[in-house]
């Protein structure tokens, strides 16, 4: 008898676990849809300007990302809603599907489980931009079972704030799913080139259980392996010797502020000195590294695209990113101490 409860309650699962291709589908349209309704209320030669501004956008963003990061001053400015658009178009799946495709690894190598119907989590992305971090992880809860709430509060830290207005726009446009699944994202302005986090960054990352570093470390980790962490040793009360911490960077104060018990996952380029930045500070505090692994050339799903979607990609002449080149994927858990 219990078996055939258990076959039920499995049966039932299969039914309402979405179908991966079909859920990026329908986020891209969310994408989509944005730029449709700028459109609306355009006239035709204003609809072509529209194209050609964003067309720009998306070959200046893609070189940058491709190319130009170990360049220290070649930066992409987010400050206006075309060239954040544009990001999204290009990028956003992709980034999606990377978070939903380590965690379901980690689960596949039962490093990690899911409760579906376990609390919504409290979330804080670091460097989150339009979002990307969340729905990743939306999707990846949806797929383990979740149907309920995904996640209780969300908070953002980035150095664009602009990115909420984006974020907003595209909520509109969400499946219900996810719009009514990730009800709460607050943007708060934050830089990882400043050292020490305001009593309001602190909070978001002290009440998060799990914290999201997507792509977010290479753009600045040039900048912040000039600030290492400078450490000295002093005598405790009993003549030992201390080491103590002088001088931190912004990552130091992030992952010290988490929780016991909370997960950090990072997932970003395998080149450049975001790795060590990262492991240079977990070695200062107690971390366990449960999940560390290199995914090469991590290709999404392609054949997914809406008639629509493809349609727009006729018009602008200019196809989002599906492969995710060489990224390192690491999972850290804080040690209940
Ligand atoms: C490549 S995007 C990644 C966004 C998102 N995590 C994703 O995977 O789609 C880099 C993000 O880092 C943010 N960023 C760039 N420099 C930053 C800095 N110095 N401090 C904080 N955030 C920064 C950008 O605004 C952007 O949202």
């Amino acid at each position: 008898m219990e078996d055939y409860r258990d076959l039920l309650r499995d049966l039932q699962w299969l039914s309402i676990r979405p179908r991966v291709d079909e859920e990026l589908r329908d986020l891209f349209d969310s994408i989509v849809k944005m730029y449709l309704a700028w459109e609306k209320s355009l006239t035709s030669f204003q609809r072509l300007e529209l194209r050609i501004l964003c067309l720009k956008s998306m070959q200046n963003t893609s070189l940058v990302y491709k190319h130009s990061l170990r360049f220290l001053t070649v930066r992409i400015d987010f400050s206006d809603p075309f060239t954040r658009w544009s990001y999204m178009f290009v990028f956003m799946m992709r980034h999606v599907h990377l978070v939903f495709y380590a965690l379901d690894q980690a689960v596949y190598e039962k490093i990690l489980k899911v409760i579906p119907s376990g609390r919504p989590t409290n979330v804080c992305m670091i460097g989150g931009g339009p979002g990307s971090d969340v729905l990743g992880l939306g999707l990846f809860l949806m797929k383990h079972g979740c149907t309920s709430k995904l996640t209780d509060q969300v908070n953002v830290l980035d150095k664009c704030q602009e990115w909420s207005d984006s974020w907003s726009q595209l909520h509109r446009f969400l499946p219900e799913r996810y719009s009514k699944g990730i009800p709460d994202v607050n943007y708060h302005s934050f830089d990882y080139l400043n050292n020490k986090l305001t009593p309001e960054q602190l909070g978001c990352v002290e009440d998060a259980s799990i914290v999201t570093m997507i792509k977010s470390l290479s753009p600045v980790a040039a900048w912040l392996k000039t600030k290492p962490i400078h450490q000295s040793y002093v005598r405790g009360a009993y003549g030992q010797l201390k080491c103590v911490i002088s001088e931190w960077h912004s990552v130091y104060e992030i992952l010290k502020a988490m929780k016991p018990g909370a997960f950090l996952l990072y997932i970003d380029n395998e080149t450049g000195p975001q790795r060590q930045i990262l492991m240079n500070t977990v070695k200062f505090l107690k971390f366990k590294i449960i999940f560390d692994r290199i995914f090469r050339g991590v290709r999404m799903p392609s054949h997914f695209f809406s008639s629509t979607s493809r349609d727009l990609m006729n018009t602008l002449n200019y196809k989002p990113c599906t492969t995710a080149g060489t990224n390192e994927v690491i999972i850290l858990k804080k040690e209940v101490s």
